[in-house]
């Protein structure tokens, strides 16, 4: 390991040279500077971890290093040394951002043990700002996928919103990337260092779900053992993620409304409000405006969820996509697998830009991993895609192809069954090889 870089600057040449053998011994590397202004330009010029410096000098001061530090090698911490009676600018300085400071006189040992904690500090600041780039290429922005106008649409919206507080509704089909998006709105937002708590209001009992969200007191109701915060009160700092809001019971619909607009909750068997603050992502693959309509969810509630709403498309409304995700889920189920896998053959690649997807990239995800694990050799093949698939899931009535979706959808069956072979094709379809063509032109 190479050892850590300290620039000592000094009016003070004796001063300079005492630190620079002490420091030296104590196994540091040391760069030196007579004055402000040239630890300014060594700051220029060299990369430092420690600037340990006076602060009231000749010309250039203490101050004024601190800036340049701060410009020319942001990552470095910045000790000061000081007389005890220019303790207030010393004061004034780390509000300017110095890590520390050091009154004279002071023993050596002092200052190799403010060395070493500001290296400590450095070293953290360092370990966290990794952590958290990890974090966010995992879960934040990089994540959503998607090149088609439909969906940068989306993501440009998403990003817009992710920094204000405003609620946002996110409305698509089942497997369209809502629960990334939720993901993404946290780590995109000024929350980001707080929690994310996801919760799906379906299928849970409403009394089981009530004591979640809210919490509640111990013996409040048989069972009830302990003291118990609820989710609401976990995602305080956050993003609180209410998925599948449409199934929310009108019961508990109520009580979220309340709780939206008192910002507290009381917890179940409690007297006492507690009062949150999060951010409110929701999502449903139901139509939730229909659901009010028909009486069956809050008006006054949908638009207090509604305030921001993102719909996400399905994957065959932006089909084009398909290629892009196809390949980056292979690569990452060959990277698993430990498989050399380039790519698709083309009627695999055909055959996926057609298949109406109706369980949306989730779906499209899951048949190519499972793909993965077939493919005997570097290319998925239609075969490996097709595996378990048929016959193809009748498709909700929303879903209905078109004349023009279906007569693709069979020309490719067929082409697959003759295995491409054109000519014969047109024989099967009855009709002529020209008229194939350019019915298939773009397949
Ligand atoms: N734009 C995208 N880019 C990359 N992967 C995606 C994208 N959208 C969805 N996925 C992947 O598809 C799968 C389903 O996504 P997600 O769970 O977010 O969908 P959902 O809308 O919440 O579905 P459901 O309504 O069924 O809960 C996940 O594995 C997710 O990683
Ligand atoms: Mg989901």
């Amino acid at each position: 390991m190479t050892p850590p870089r300290i620039l000592v600057v000094d009016n003070d040449r004796q001063m300079v040279a005492l630190l620079r053998r002490h420091l030296e011994r104590e196994g540091f590397a040391v760069l030196e500077a007579a004055g402000g202004q040239a630890a300014v330009e060594v700051l220029q010029q060299e990369d430092v971890d420690i600037v340990l410096t006076d602060l009231v000098m000749d010309e250039v001061g203490g101050l004024e290093v601190l800036a340049a530090a701060q410009r020319e090698r942001p990552g470095a911490r910045v000790l000061l040394m000081t007389a005890f009676a220019s303790l207030e600018t010393a004061i004034e300085a780390l509000r300017h951002g110095a890590y520390d400071y050091l009154t004279k006189p002071f023993k050596l040992a002092e200052a190799t043990l403010a060395i070493r904690r500001a290296l400590d500090d450095r070293r953290l600041r360092q370990e966290n700002e990794r952590l958290r780039a990890a974090v966010e290429r995992q879960y934040g922005f990089e994540r959503l996928l998607g090149e088609t106008p439909a969906m940068q649409a989306v993501l440009e919206k998403v990003r817009a919103v992710a920094e204000s507080d405003a609620p946002v509704l996110l409305l698509g089909e089942s497997g369209t990337g809502k629960e990334l998006v939720a993901q993404a709105l946290h780590w995109g937002s000024a929350r980001r260092a707080g929690p994310f708590v996801p919760v799906s209001c379906a299928a849970v009992p409403e009394s089981l779900l009530e004591s979640e969200l809210f919490g509640h007191e111990k013996g409040a109701f048989t069972g009830a053992d302990r003291k118990r915060a609820g989710l609401f009160a976990a995602a305080h700092g956050g993003t609180l993620f209410l998925d599948e809001i449409g199934d929310l019971q009108p019961g508990i619909q109520v009580k979220l409304l309340r709780v939206l607009q008192d910002r507290a909750v009381r917890p179940v068997g409690s007297t006492g409000e507690v009062r949150v603050d999060f951010r409110l992502v929701s999502a449903t693959n139901r139509d939730l405006a229909s659901l009010v309509r028909e009486g069956k969810f809050r008006e006054d509630l949908y638009y207090r969820l509604a305030v921001i709403p993102v719909r996400l498309p399905a994957l065959r409304e932006r089909a084009a996509d398909i290629p892009l995700l196809a390949s980056h889920f292979l690569e990452r189920a060959a990277r698993r697998l430990g498989k050399r896998l380039t790519g698709f053959t083309p009627e695999a690649a055909a055959w996926m830009l057609g298949h109406p997807w109706p369980g949306n990239v989730r779906e499209l995800e899951n048949a190519v991993e499972r793909a993965a694990v077939l493919a005997r050799g570097t290319d998925v093949m239609l075969a490996d895609l097709r595996s378990d698939m048929d016959p193809a899931p009748p498709a909700p009535s929303a879903l209905r192809p078109s004349l023009e979706d279906l007569e693709l959808q069979y020309i490719r069956r067929v082409l697959e069954e003759v295995r491409g072979d054109k000519r014969a094709a047109a024989k099967v379809l009855g009709v002529s090889v020209r008229t194939l063509q350019r019915k298939v032109k773009d397949l």
